[in-house]
């Protein structure tokens, strides 16, 4: 189409600031799409419905859809993901930097012509509550030339072209391109691979080619909401982006109301947690709400110093595995028929509209009419012995924030929430005890740094060695892990009244059979009330070389039958295994130039304490 026709699309949809105009011209020229087409939240009934007709999504039940992705582009994709900024010293371990001008070149060439016959959806987001201290770094514009991305965006982040007669800079705005591409003919793991993932975060431009699959396609989410603000919250020396989950616990007996936050990598539990903790926890004395489940962005209110949190997130985006009653109750209520989620790669019957994914009951549907899996496949023609998970392991539900049963009353509040603690924890079989206070900020920072989870597909290295993951953003870092640190330091360390940190693990499991020694999901709330009695002085631990721990006696274990072999193995400190980890630890953060001396003297310190 002309330029004069994308002039004309805009002019129709009322977009008027010069600068948003002059980008969707400049790149309808680059990927020539047939048509150009503006997104309001309003449209989604109709942009739903032109998707049934067209087959991008099936009805699931009332209100609600499923979608498939392509076989191949099923998960975010690490390898494929570059930071690009014209800084060679914003190069870090885990952040695939390249230099800005080369990868824009390539990314523009990749996308060249690739959108010719699909409308370009213009998807103004804005990743912040209205009003927010931080707005100046939430709006953005994604072009899209996927239908069923712009739904996803639509319940993902809040939509709309009045966010962009707002901007405070009319140029401040991210610029984030997705080209879905020829998805059979990417050669998608192969030495040939055409997919790019590339946020150029000094020009504050996304450039994504080759998925059409949540984190590599709904820019506003992981891109610009993690990746892009990483680089931001430095850039500007304000704040923090990082992959944490937040929620609220309130004493209805004492009045008390506590936030915290946390980060866990991927598939480590930050959904459940913050969404199944529910209101009627612990006989009803406590409730839990719901701010967010995988990003918060953190800055210091200098008024009160102290560390503030929100959500720049609109919906959820959570794994479907084992998401049932008894797991996550609060997750089912708030994918009911009306809800307009989306289910994508979970096992659908084309007959009855029902899905199903591993664990949503302990037996799949007995009667296998009209049951495809992930890929399509009929379940009725598998051959015998075929038991391939009918949902993808990473199959979710897409749904808006208020459809979560106990989402916080003020979430929308620009002002966002005080942060009482800030938790580290990823999944560890062993030598993580259950949970352990650290007061101090270079140890606490420290103690992020060093998070790991197992591996989980790429299971190599040493055996007890884990995958190591900063803070749970290793996917998502945008500059060097030793200029992160130092950020960390200066953001958290301007709070005069600053969170306490802790690190937890529901994972530790018996050496022999396997079993988990904790029961997780709900009953995560205790450790954590623990945590706030001891941060108020309610309660006193007791101090090892790695953290304060809980005492059995301090913590609420009503109507909870643990084995007490169990709960003495989750709370107890192994200092063998910890003394081996130091070790570990040492070589990961050497690999950090620069690395802040505060974190060298942390490591120093819980090593001396381990050996004494
Ligand atoms: P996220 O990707 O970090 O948001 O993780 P999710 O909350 O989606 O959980 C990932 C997987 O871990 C799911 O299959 C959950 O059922 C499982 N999970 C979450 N919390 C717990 C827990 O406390 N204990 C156990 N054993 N599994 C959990
Ligand atoms: P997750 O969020 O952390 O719940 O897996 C999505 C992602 O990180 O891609
Ligand atoms: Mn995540
Ligand atoms: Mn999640």
């Amino acid at each position: 189409m002309s330029a004069a026709d994308v002039e004309k699309a805009l002019d129709e949809a009322g977009v008027s600031n010069p600068h948003v105009r002059e980008y969707v011209t400049y790149w309808a020229g680059i990927t020539e799409p047939a048509a150009v087409e503006v997104v309001n939240a309003s449209d989604d009934a109709r942009l739903v419905a032109e998707a049934l007709e067209a087959g991008e999504l099936q009805p699931a039940g009332e209100g609600l859809y499923y979608s498939r992705s392509y076989v191949k582009d099923t998960a975010r994709s690490e390898e494929r993901t570059i930071v690009a900024t014209s800084k060679p010293e914003d190069k870090g371990v885990y952040n695939n930097w390249r230099d800005a001008e080369e990868m824009s070149a390539s990314q523009l060439e990749r996308m060249r012509g690739q959108s010719a016959g699909k409308t370009m959806y213009v998807v103004p987001y804005l990743m912040a509550p209205q009003g927010s201290p931080l707005e100046a770094y939430a709006a953005g514009v994604e072009l899209t030339d996927n239908r069923p991305v712009v739904l996803h965006m639509i319940r993902m982040a809040r939509v709309g072209v009045t966010y962009l007669d707002q901007l405070e800079d009319p140029q401040h705005f991210v610029r984030a391109v997705h080209v879905t591409g020829d998805l059979p003919n990417l050669g998608q793991g192969t030495d040939a691979d055409q997919r790019y993932f590339v946020t150029v975060a000094d020009q504050r431009t996304i450039l994504h080619f080759g998925s059409s699959y949540g984190g590599n396609a709904l820019l506003g989410k992981i891109a610009h909401g993690l990746r892009q603000a990483c680089y931001d919250g430095r850039a500007s020396d304000r704040f923090l982006a990082e992959q944490f989950m937040l929620l609220g616990i309130s004493d209805k007996e004492t009045g008390k109301r506590w936030h915290i936050a946390g980060g866990f990598p991927s598939a480590s539990g930050k959904t459940n947690l913050a969404m199944t903790l529910a209101p009627d926890a612990l006989g009803d004395r406590y409730h839990v709400e719901f701010y967010g489940d995988d990003i918060a962005w953190l800055w210091v209110d200098p008024d009160d110093g102290r560390v503030y949190a929100m959500n720049p997130e609109f919906g959820v985006f959570g794994v479907a595995k084992d998401t049932n009653e008894k797991t996550n109750p609060t997750a089912l209520d708030s994918i009911e028929p009306g809800s307009g989620a989306i289910f994508t790669n979970v096992a659908y019957n084309d007959l009855t509209q029902e899905v199903w994914w591993e664990g949503k009951t302990k037996n799949p549907p007995a009667e296998l009419e009209g049951w495809h899996d992930w890929k399509g496949e009929k379940i009725a023609d598998r051959e015998p012995g075929d038991d391939s998970p009918w949902a993808h392991p990473n199959s979710r539900f897409t749904t808006t924030l208020a459809n979560v049963p106990n989402v916080a009353g003020d979430f929308e509040d620009p002002k966002g929430v005080p942060v009482d603690a800030i938790i580290f924890g990823g999944r560890t079989r062993d030598r993580e005890p259950l949970v352990r206070a650290i007061t101090d900020l270079a140890e606490g920072v420290y103690d992020g740094l060093t998070l790991g989870a197992e591996a989980t597909f790429a299971a190599d290295g040493l055996d007890g060695q884990l995958r190591y993951d900063p803070m749970s953003m290793r996917p998502f870092m945008a500059y060097s892990e030793a200029d992160y640190a130092a950020h960390w330091l200066k953001i958290i360390g301007a709070a005069s009244n600053p969170p306490i940190f802790a690190h937890v693990n529901w994972f530790q499991k018996d050496a022999e059979d396997g079993h988990f020694l904790w029961p997780g999901y709900r009953e995560n709330l205790r450790p954590l009330l623990w945590l706030m009695q001891f941060k108020d002085g309610d309660a006193k631990g007791e101090a090892t070389p790695v953290g304060v721990i809980p005492t059995l006696e301090e913590l609420n274990m009503d109507g909870l039958e643990v084995p007490a072999a169990d709960m003495d193995r989750i709370l107890k400190i192994d200092l063998d295994r910890w003394r081996q980890e130091m070790d570990f630890r040492h070589e990961h953060l050497e690999q950090f130039d620069g690395l802040p001396e505060a974190i060298w003297e942390a490591h120093r310190r819980v090593a001396k304490a381990l050996e004494a």
